[in-house]
């Protein structure tokens, strides 16, 4: 077995380790991608409207009728990034029935890291206990890194069969502006997490399908910290590096356009209509965005899960937030197809189907 570097050199490397259960050659490549567990986390300390609008120039009603957000959850002085996400990776595993030594790869999709680097994917597989197994960020992906870890991890699985950990995480009260009414009232923190493997779970992972346009960086950018504008103690004093800068009105336009194609792409892709589909899961970051792809797709209200009126836009975690939550109420039986459906700064789109 070589170690030479290339697409293959990180299971060339684990296959020596023992750790992380079964890995095949690409001959033996499988079809199939369980869903084993689900997973989910969110502070306890809540942040209402009628608190924001006493740090910020808002109203409840304001946030209301322009978001449908009532309340967000915010981290606890002592909590970071890595213990949103340790929390929701626990309950997976607990949902799959496994261990951390049976964990094979680990994806952390954030834009909020525990730290700058290493990635929170390494301190994450250090916490759960795992083997020295692959892990990695998707970092920078917006509120869509998610449900893209889902189609990397299912490529993995189909390469050499492993069980994939998959992370939605933000903590995003900590790092944007608390000055900015325009976004600050929009964002909450959380995390979710599913745990996917070859073999049958709770559900299936049928299909996923992303999407990047690269024209669009500029619509919703955190521009200050990397190489082109550096972080410096100038940027910190104007309050540059927590600034994020959004086009709502294009983000919004985008969002609706994109989500609601990416849905009627991959259920295209698994010869299903939405006539088949007992629960969409958009990403949550405004009731009306929420609402469009609702009517955009001609499903019931009911369909649709939304959660955004009590945890607001929990960036990357919202998807499996939502997914964890949905099943925890009983809105998913057996025999079901649930559609999952995000977008993000990039501007990135990406919809999952999965089997229950
Ligand atoms: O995960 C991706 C994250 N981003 C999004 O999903 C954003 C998508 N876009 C949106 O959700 C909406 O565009 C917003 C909620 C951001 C804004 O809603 P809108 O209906 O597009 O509002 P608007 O831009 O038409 O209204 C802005 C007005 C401005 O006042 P003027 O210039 O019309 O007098 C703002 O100053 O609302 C004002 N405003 C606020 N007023 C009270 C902006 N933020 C606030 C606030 N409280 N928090």
């Amino acid at each position: 077995m070589t170690t030479a570097s290339g697409p293959d050199s990180v299971i060339a490397v684990t296959t020596g380790t023992g750790v992380g259960g079964r890995l095949r050659s690409p001959e033996a490549e499988t079809e199939m991608t369980g869903v084993l567990g689900f997973g989910g986390y969110v502070p306890d300390r809540v942040m209402t409207n009628a608190d924001w609008a006493e740090v910020v120039d808002t109203t409840d009603e304001w946030i209301t009728t322009r978001t449908g957000i009532k309340e967000r959850r915010f981290a606890a002085d002592d909590e970071a990034t890595l213990d949103l996400a340790a929390h929701a990776a626990e309950r997976a595993m607990q949902d799959a029935g496994i261990g951390p030594a049976d964990i094979g790869e680990i994806i952390v999709a954030t834009d909020t890291p525990e730290v700058y680097t290493p990635d929170t994917a390494s301190f994450l597989q250090h916490r759960l206990g795992c083997g020295n197994v692959p892990a990695y960020d998707l970092g920078g992906s917006g509120c869509a890194g998610f449900v893209q870890g889902l189609d990397v991890a299912r490529a993995r699985i189909a390469f050499a069969p492993r069980n994939v950990l998959v992370v939605g995480v933000e903590l995003i009260s900590r790092l944007i502006s608390w000055k900015e009414r325009e976004t600050c009232v929009l964002f909450g923190d959380g995390a979710g997490a599913v745990v996917l493997g070859p073999d049958a779970g709770h559900a299936e992972l049928l299909d996923v399908v992303a999407g990047t346009d690269g024209s669009m960086t500029g619509i919703l950018t955190l521009s200050t910290g990397g190489t082109r504008d550096p972080f410096t103690i100038e940027t910190a004093k104007s309050g540059a590096h927590q600034h994020l800068e959004m086009n709502g009105r294009e983000v919004f336009k985008q969002a609706v356009t994109r989500m609601s194609a990416a849905v009627l792409e991959v259920l295209d892709r698994v010869d299903r209509s939405v006539a088949d589909v007992a629960l969409v899961v958009p990403h949550q970051a405004n009731k009306r965005i929420i609402d469009a792809v609702t009517r955009r797709l001609g499903v019931d209200d009911g369909v649709t899960f939304v959660n955004v009126d009590y945890f607001g836009n929990t960036g990357s975690a919202s998807v499996p937030l939502g997914l964890w939550q949905a099943r925890e109420q009983g809105r998913v039986a057996n025999g079901d197809l649930v559609i999952l459906t995000a977008f993000g700064a990039g501007f990135h789109w990406a919809a999952a189907a999965i089997q229950f």
